[in-house]
């Protein structure tokens, strides 16, 4: 059993993931602040970061760039301890097992996940690095919590090194039925991984019974409401994992702050002047990701537009697509795609003065997203499959003033939380068309209705209370027997 080496064991709450939570600053942005790392954007690293300072916390995870070994440093009072990734397991642990193999695989197989060897061989060598990496700094009876898919054998990798550990895995993305994720050669491999921890979280209730339907067929582990006996080779229970729903949320307070802010208001008055005050802003955000049913919503919109149901003086839909896993087929395919659709609706429709789709290949800061927000009276949200879906989330948030109507698909998390959305499936294209021209025709009334539950709803679970209920259930777990 690896002890923790005394000189580098400093840390009592460690979070583990494929990303550090920083991004590096630009020549021109390091030059002009003197910093080398920003802090990234998202409501995870806004819950965390207090909890780490509070109680001498570090975080684990890869910088961004291949073939780069950094020693650990800190940003913003957090900790970070840099993973090093090459340019070979870039491609084979990142860009191919965790996102052309797991990543549809989990996704109902929207694309057609990869299976191959070398793939999972580098897989399972990247999570040992990372795993040895918290090994190394955690203290005596720390806990530690490891996030996503990417990292799905860190749990058991990590227990073995040092069972004086808590272990918390946190899955932002669905958890696949057994009968889709019996297709995986190492699905044996990757429920014991996962096993490995005290307290295994997903998104919705029915990714938990997933999971557990799998843990009972593949490993005939036994099942017992929420928990999972573990057992070793000679058949004694070792411990037991819990497997629960802890639906994420976002800083919902940093959103609606900046929703109020003058300059930023001001900023979405500029965006629907530039667009020549359009009667209706639909808007859509998404990375450009195959799950997120771009396609489908600008099928249904060019269909609007054809049939008359809307007319381009008065209707435009912004698509904002942030550029994502580039180097991944299926993504490069996609955007062909998406971009082909764009030219050829904008080709129909487009007047001097007035264009159908505004589409945008570039993320922005929170500031712009907010102003986007704001401008748009329409949100769609009409992902395929998709754990959570925070964009839906951060809509709500920014409507302060309880106007504005949100689509969205039933097929997210979000929906779980989000009832009084107008609900679609995204794949009855006659449905969404409908239920677009709804949320366009809604009446005031109506919206502020629906707005205001929505934002009772985030506003009582942030993702402070997501991070504080896991944290406090994870603290309950019951202590093992080190048999
Ligand atoms: C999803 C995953 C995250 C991931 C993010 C961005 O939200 O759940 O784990 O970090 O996408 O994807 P990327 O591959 O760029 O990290």
């Amino acid at each position: 059993k690896t002890r923790p080496s005394p000189e580098r064991a400093k840390y009592d709450f460690m979070v583990v993931s494929n990303r550090l939570p920083v991004d590096r600053c630009s020549a021109d942005d390091a030059e002009i602040d003197g910093e080398r790392w920003r802090r990234s954007p998202g409501g995870l690293v806004t819950a965390l970061a207090p909890l780490m300072a509070k109680s001498d916390g570090a975080w684990v995870g890869w910088h961004g760039a291949p073939d780069e070994q950094l020693e650990p440093f800190s940003h913003d009072d957090m900790d970070l301890v840099p993973v090093e990734l090459s340019a070979e397991d870039v491609e084979l642990y990142y860009e191919g097992f965790s996102n052309a193999t797991l990543w549809p695989l989990y996704h109902d197989v929207i694309a057609r996940p990869e299976f191959h060897r070398t793939w999972w061989d580098s897989y399972r060598r990247v999570n040992q690095r990372f795993a040895d990496a918290v090994a190394q700094s955690a203290r005596e009876n720390a806990t530690v919590w490891v996030q996503d898919y990417q990292l799905q054998l860190v749990p058991q990798m990590l227990r073995r090194a040092r069972p004086d550990l808590k272990i918390g895995f946190f899955n932002h993305i669905p958890f696949p039925p057994p009968e889709i994720f019996a297709q995986l050669p190492w699905r044996q491999a990757i429920i014991e991984g996962l096993l490995g921890s005290d307290l295994v979280g997903f998104q919705r209730p029915s990714d938990a019974a997933n999971f557990m339907r799998s843990a009972r067929r593949f490993l005939g582990a036994s099942v017992k409401q929420q928990q999972i006996h573990v057992r070793n080779s000679a058949g004694n229970i070792t411990h037991i994992a819990r497997a629960q729903a802890f639906p994420i949320s976002i800083a919902v307070d940093q959103i609606s702050e900046l929703a109020e802010r003058p300059d930023i208001i001001e900023r979405a008055r500029q965006i629907r002047h530039d667009l020549g005050n359009p009667r209706t802003i639909l808007l859509g955000v998404d990375r450009l990701d195959y799950t997120k049913g771009i396609r489908h919503r600008l099928k249904a919109f060019e269909e609007l537009l054809q049939d008359g149901s809307l007319k381009v003086q008065d209707a435009t839909l912004i698509q904002v697509a942030s550029p994502s896993r580039e180097r991944v087929e299926q993504y490069r395919i996609l955007r062909e795609e998406i971009e082909g659709t764009v030219g050829h609706i904008n080709g129909s429709y487009d007047t001097m003065q007035n264009t159908a789709v505004r589409y945008l290949h570039h993320s922005y800061p929170v500031e712009e997203m907010v102003a986007l927000y704001l401008a748009a009276d329409v949100m769609l949200v009409t992902a395929l499959r998709d754990g959570m879906n925070l964009v839906a989330k951060e809509y709500v948030a920014a409507r302060t003033s309880h106007t504005g109507a949100l689509v969205l698909s039933e097929f997210t998390g979000a929906a779980d939380q989000l009832k009084q959305a107008l609900l679609v499936n995204p794949h009855d294209i006659d449905g969404l068309k409908s239920t677009i021209m709804r949320a366009v025709e809604l009446p005031a009334n109506e919206s502020r209705r629906r707005m205001r539950a929505m934002r009772k709803q985030i506003l009582d679970h942030d993702v402070d209370h997501w991070s504080s209920e896991f944290l406090a259930a994870l603290a309950e777990t019951v202590v093992r027997d080190d048999s």
